[in-house]
Order: C-alpha cells, then sequence, then structure tokens
C-alpha cells in the first residue's frame, strides 16, 4: 500500500473514514479494469437492494449492475489477496476484528446511479467498514458519477470523490449516508465490505 496502514488506521479511529488518492496498485487496477470489461468473464445482473429475504430490485434507488468477485480468477484473486492484507494491517492497529470480506464489481452505466443509502443499519448487521475502489483511468471533469459520502443524516453537502482509479474510500458501514451521482460515462469501481463474525450456537455466519 501506498499509504501507510497506519494513518489509514488513524484516519478511521479520528473521523471514521478515510478517502486516499493513489492508493492501488497501477498493475492491480488495470487488471481489475481489464476483468471488469471483459464480459465472457464476468456476468453483471441488475443491482439489489436490502439483503435476502428483504431483497428486492428497486431501480429508483439504485440502477448499477454488479457482478460478486471471488478468487477463480487471476484478477479476483490478486484483489482478495491486497484486500486481506489491508483487513489483517487494520485488525492490528484498530482491533476492529475485521472477519471476513465480501465485494463485488459495478458498473454504471451513462445515467444510472445509487440513491442516498447507508450499507448497514445499526446493530442489524456485521459489516463494518465499506470499501469502495474505482477502475476509469482519465475521468473526466464532466463524467459525473461522483461518490458524495455525508458526515451524517442530517448533512446534505458531503464530500465528493472523483471516480478516478486507484482512489480508495473507506468508511464506518453504518454511519455515513453516501450516493454515487448519475455516471454519464460507464463507470466501473468495486464496492465491498468487511464484516466481523457473529456466529453463535449452531448457526454459523455465512461470508455472503
Ligand atoms: C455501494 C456504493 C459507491 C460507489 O455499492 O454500496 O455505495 O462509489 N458504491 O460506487
Ligand atoms: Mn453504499
Amino acid at each position: 500500500m501506498t499509504n501507510a496502514p497506519q494513518q489509514i488506521a488513524n484516519e478511521i479511529a479520528r473521523v471514521g473514514y478515510c478517502i486516499l488518492p493513489n492508493a492501488m496498485p497501477g498493475d492491480l487496477c488495470n487488471l481489475l479494469m481489464q476483468s471488469a470489461r471483459t464480459t465472457t468473464e464476468r456476468q453483471y445482473r441488475q443491482a439489489g437492494v436490502g439483503r435476502a429475504d428483504q431483497h428486492q430490485q428497486n431501480e429508483s434507488i439504485r440502477s448499477d449492475e454488479i457482478d460478486w468477485i471471488d478468487d477463480r480468477s487471476a484478477a479476483g484473486e490478486a484483489w482478495l489477496d491486497w484486500c486481506s492484507e489491508l483487513q489483517l494491517a487494520l485488525n492490528q492497529r484498530l482491533f476492529l476484528g475485521l472477519f471476513s470480506f465480501e465485494s463485488h464489481f459495478a458498473h454504471y452505466a451513462p445515467g444510472r446511479f445509487y440513491g442516498r443509502h447507508v450499507d448497514a443499519f445499526k446493530g442489524r448487521t456485521n459489516r463494518v467498514l465499506s470499501l469502495v475502489t474505482y477502475l476509469n483511468e482519465d475521468w473526466n471533469p464532466g463524467d459525473g458519477g461522483e461518490l458524495v459520502l455525508y458526515q451524517n443524516d442530517e448533512d446534505s453537502t458531503g464530500l465528493r470523490v472523483i471516480p478516478e482509479a486507484g482512489t480508495v474510500v473507506l468508511f464506518l458501514s453504518d454511519e455515513f449516508p453516501h450516493e454515487v451521482l448519475p455516471a454519464k460515462a460507464d463507470r466501473y469501481s468495486i464496492a465491498g465490505w468487511f464484516r466481523v463474525n457473529t456466529s453463535s450456537g449452531r448457526s454459523i455466519d455465512p461470508p455472503r
């Protein structure tokens, strides 16, 4: 990692999020972008909202398409390795007890967006830390598709993040409402979540 894990951990402990330009190695970024665009390798599906029994497709909230990542492709394997190093580094410094990680590619075709939402509801999920990274090189100012990260429910200004290759954003999953503004060009990103283990008794908490 170009940014010292210690610095990242400090920022998360201090304000709950961090925005890191150029944090992803260029070769990993290229590999992921190639994979994201290879339609024989990826099978995107219309994204849904909510989990399991509450899962529904609601294009008024989000209209991107996604493909979950596993280690069966070289790109997926390299990505998961990188994230597990980060997980280890954060656990060593923050004692978050991050236990597993799930992530998907997302493709926002022109006009697609993801309205304001939180990734987790307090006390109802084991998603602890959200991670987003971007794969488009040379994203133009007019291409839209910014991530807007709000400080809390009352914040209506937020921080705008350009979805430019190499940028990594981390934030506590249940604290920061955020949205993806409509993209005007094909926008490729990865969204992921570090989870804690909530297994108890005989019920095993699955990785996804
Ligand atoms: C998500 C999400 C942000 C982005 O998938 O939950 O908020 O910038 N993505 O792609
Ligand atoms: Mn989100």
